[in-house]
């Protein structure tokens, strides 16, 4: 079934219901996501059918899927989540097989019919506002895919550009070259993505009228689909000017794709859009947590200073992750549950908005791309006896926590207290006190705050939430932790814990702070009476 954008022109009488104002980045930072490979998550009508990920085709996941699923995600603690592009995809087969993951538009007026209708990603929107969740949509604005219309090695290759709406003919493109130098940023702008057998036909985003009509694309498409942020695929692959009218057409959180380790090449972007996946983090995460006791947590240290200092808003509204859909799962190099915890600890306990890759907190253990993107469904979505899902809700829950008893929590930037080994990180953002390492689960290690870090009076009691173990601070306010089992530990005050909460309340010693876990559950029937530095006052 196709979907011309031009229908909703007729607004749907549930249009009111269903308008939420627009996010920021501000109303982002709160909250923590959970990434959906869309046809990988679930099906509308439950069958859980075979998957096999080397195959790169289609599944049968779809938005119906998602909806019926909500709970599931939101029972972990999570108040967004991000699907993949939404638009139809190139059809059939390819030399890279079928465009299941979404990442190869063909028209982008029209919805991937694989997962669902219009009506359907209306649904999913309004389900998730109604729960208090946010929708974040992946979109794809540099290039477009058709298949080559002609085998034979012709140069420049040959395509049908009826089906590349609404770009019509050769000339919205780029001229076709691949990028073969990723020094030159001319290239890494103009020339293609891709090879000869799958070309990503590089949209000329230096012409007005592709310009234009992306702009009012993304535009309706926020606005068609009430969309509260998005994430926008090979932001390093379009000239950096293009982006701010872009982002604000959109008038909702960006965040982009730079996939590059390096810092200051990053930084600009987060000038051009909201912001960037903290990538740069993410490489010196993955390195230190997979690469046994050579893994050096101190490049952690060093990426994230770089990023506080140069990105525009620190590193306040970065993307942070440790696996999505372009990278091997830390379990496909590393099982030992005690790093895998470590790991998955890490983007709950900085700076950035938190993201976790569905499946892993199910364990999955897929590597490069495609077999990273297995099917949730053969999970059974089960809860039960899932050490990681328990870890997850944990970290979210202990994040909402600090969030309401420190309402510096989200604008004050975490920092590092020197240890004496790299297999150590010591992070204080306070309330937080999160001790990592890479030991593994036979090692024992142990971290070493000085009194001179100022964290502590020597007075406070403080719980790691992850085992409601305490433990206590010296009278100098100095602190010594040791680890037997290589596991991390996320320390709170006690007082910064509520007896009446679910977290530690055994330990807890605070009488409570009303969480912002509610806020924005239940948001369809309140009144919205202001908007106080990010923060919404019901009435
Ligand atoms: C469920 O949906 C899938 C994908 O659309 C379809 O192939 C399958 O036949 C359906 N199964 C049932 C039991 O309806
Ligand atoms: C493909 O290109 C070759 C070489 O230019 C040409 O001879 C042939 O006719 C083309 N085939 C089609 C179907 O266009
Ligand atoms: C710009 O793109 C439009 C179609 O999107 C096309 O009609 C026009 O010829 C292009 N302009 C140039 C200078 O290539
Ligand atoms: C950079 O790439 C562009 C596009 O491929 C090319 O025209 C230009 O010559 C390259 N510049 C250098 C210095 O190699
Ligand atoms: C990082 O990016 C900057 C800006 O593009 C560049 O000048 C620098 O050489 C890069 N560093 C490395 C190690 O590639
Ligand atoms: C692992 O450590 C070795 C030796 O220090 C280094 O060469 C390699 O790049 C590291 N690999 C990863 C994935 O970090
Ligand atoms: C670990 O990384 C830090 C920061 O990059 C560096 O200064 C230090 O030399 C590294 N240590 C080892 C043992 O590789
Ligand atoms: C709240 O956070 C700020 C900034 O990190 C810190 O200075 C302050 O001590 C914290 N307050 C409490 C009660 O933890």
């Amino acid at each position: 079934m196709k979907y011309s954008w031009a229908a909703t022109a007729v607004a749907s009488s549930s249009f009111l219901a269903n308008t939420v104002l627009a996010a920021s980045a501000d109303d982002w930072t709160n909250r923590a996501i959970y990434q959906v490979v869309t046809d990988r998550f679930a099906l509308g009508n439950g069958s859980s059918p075979s998957c096999d990920t080397s195959q790169k085709k289609y599944c049968g996941g779809n938005w119906q899927g998602i909806i019926n699923n909500l709970d599931y995600i939101q029972s972990m603690g999570f108040d967004a989540i991000w699907i993949s592009p939404v638009v139809e995809n190139v059809q059939g087969t390819t030399t890279e097989g079928e465009a299941y993951h979404g990442y190869w538009p063909q028209n982008i007026n029209s919805l991937n019919s694989n997962f669902g209708s219009a009506d359907d990603l209306k649904s999913l929107s309004s389900a998730l506002h109604g729960k208090g969740m946010y929708l974040m949509v992946d979109v794809v604005v540099n290039h477009v895919v058709a298949n080559p219309t002609n085998t034979s090695s012709v140069w420049p290759e040959t395509f049908d550009y009826s089906q590349l709406q609404p770009f019509g003919g050769s000339n919205s493109f780029h001229t076709q070259c691949f990028i073969d130098d990723y020094n030159n940023q001319t290239d890494v702008e103009q020339c293609w993505l891709g090879d000869s057998g799958l070309p990503l036909l590089d949209l000329d985003t230096e012409n007005s009228t592709v310009v234009d009509t992306m702009y009012s694309w993304i535009k309706n498409l926020v606005s068609d689909y009430n969309i509260d942020g998005l994430r926008v695929d090979t932001a390093k692959h379009i000239r950096q000017d293009f982006w701010p009218d872009f982002a604000s057409n959109a008038g909702v959180y960006t965040v982009g794709e730079i996939l590059i380790g390096n810092v200051t090449y990053a930084a600009p972007y987060t000038k051009a859009l909201d912001s960037v996946l903290d990538y740069p983090t993410y490489y010196a995460v993955y390195d230190a947590f997979t690469n046994g006791t050579s893994g050096n947590m101190s490049v952690i240290t060093e990426m994230v200073t770089q990023a506080q200092d140069q990105y525009n808003h620190g590193t306040f509204y970065v993307g942070s992750f440790v696996e999505n859909q372009d990278n091997p799962r830390i379990q496909s190099t590393v099982t030992d549950q005690s790093i895998v915890k470590n790991a998955m600890t890490w983007p709950f306990i900085n700076d950035g908005i938190p993201i976790l890759y569905y499946g892993q907190e199910q364990g999955y253990q897929g590597g490069n791309d495609p077999a990273n993107r297995e099917a949730l469904w053969l999970s059974g979505f089960n809860t039960e006896n899932k050490p990681l899902v328990t870890h997850v809700k944990t970290l979210n829950a202990a994040r909402k926590q600090a969030i309401s008893y420190n309402s510096s929590f989200l604008t004050t930037k975490a920092s590092f207290i020197s240890q004496s080994s790299t297999s150590t990180l010591a992070v204080s953002k306070p309330p937080f006190l999160a001790l990592l390492t890479n030991g593994g689960s036979s090692s024992s290690v142990s971290w070493s705050i000085p009194s001179s870090a100022g964290l502590y009076t020597g007075s406070e009691t403080l719980v790691d939430v992850l085992t409601c173990e305490t433990v206590t601070p010296s009278s100098d306010g100095s602190l010594s932790v040791s680890a037997s089992s290589g596991l991390p530990k996320v320390l709170m005050p006690a007082e910064a814990l509520s007896k009446s909460g679910s977290l530690c309340s055994s330990q807890a010693s605070g009488s409570g702070a009303v969480g912002l876990k509610g806020l924005g559950m239940g948001l369809m029937g309140a009144v919205v009476v202001g908007i106080v530095s990010g923060v919404m006052v019901l009435a």
